[in-house]
């Protein structure tokens, strides 16, 4: 058997407190081994995106432990959060998170400009990547004036450039029509293959979990399936 790269101990996130506290997430325990690819699916408010925060250490749990091949994430200190995200982690935000200030192009780089890899290693890692999404045409553009998957095929781009060993997709395909949604996903697991990164996807659209044999269900917070849910 494979040796878990991602592991989730009893992970509970509670907010707020008294009357008004939310549980959102109850107890959730799973491994994933490197390179493996999973959805995550469940309704609206089921916990999807609190638990993409927990494991990509944007958040940590009330209760319970995360294990990123081997260092227990969830009790780094800030600074140890921060490093690992800009090392070792891509996000794909629900909201669009991309900077409206900065060009598609200079967006989709970031990552690179913030672990100060030089400028032509960056400039050719960046025109691959536009090249692989179709986006070469738009590297110039600033992201108000771009369409709804122009958006998303670049916060994915942007996501991958730095060979991250997880990537974290929260709705990436949203905005998306069926063909391109399923062209988003295949490029999330052509990538993941050639890089061995672990993939959590969320989605609500059949379309797009249906494409990962491995499917992760969250209903209020529990893994359906788990003991004690
Ligand atoms: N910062 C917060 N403070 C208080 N409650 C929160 C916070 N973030 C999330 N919640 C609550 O936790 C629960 C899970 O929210 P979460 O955003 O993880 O759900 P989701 O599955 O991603 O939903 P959606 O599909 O609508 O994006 C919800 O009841 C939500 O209102
Ligand atoms: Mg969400």
């Amino acid at each position: 058997m494979s040796s878990s790269f991602l592991s989730l101990e009893r992970v509970s996130r509670c907010f707020g407190t008294g009357h008004a506290a939310v549980q959102a997430l109850s107890e959730v325990s799973f491994s994933l081994a490197a390179g493996e690819q999973a959805a995550l699916i469940g309704p609206s408010g089921s916990g999807k995106t609190t638990l993409l925060n927990v494991v990509g250490a944007l958040d940590r749990p009330s209760s319970g432990r995360v294990f990123i091949d081997g260092e227990c994430s969830s009790a780094f200190s800030e600074a140890q959060a921060a490093e690992f995200r800009r090392r070792r982690v891509g996000f794909v935000f629900q909201d669009d998170a991309l900077v409206p200030e900065l060009t598609l192009e200079e967006n989709i780089a970031l990552p690179l400009v913030l672990l100060s890899v030089p400028k032509v290693e960056r400039q050719q890692r960046v025109a691959e990547l536009l090249t692989e999404f179709g986006l070469q045409d738009r590297a110039k553009a600033y992201p108000p004036l771009l369409s709804g998957g122009e958006k998303q095929r670049g916060a994915v781009a942007r996501a991958v450039i730095h060979c991250p060993g997880i990537l974290l997709a929260d709705e990436p395909t949203a905005n998306l029509d069926a063909g391109a949604a399923t062209r988003v996903i295949q490029k999330i697991q052509k990538l993941a293959n050639q890089q061995g990164m672990v993939v959590l996807v969320s989605s609500h659209d059949p379309r797009v979990f249906e494409q990962f044999p491995l499917r992760l269900c969250l209903e209020d917070g529990c893994l359906v399936g788990a003991p004690g849910c």
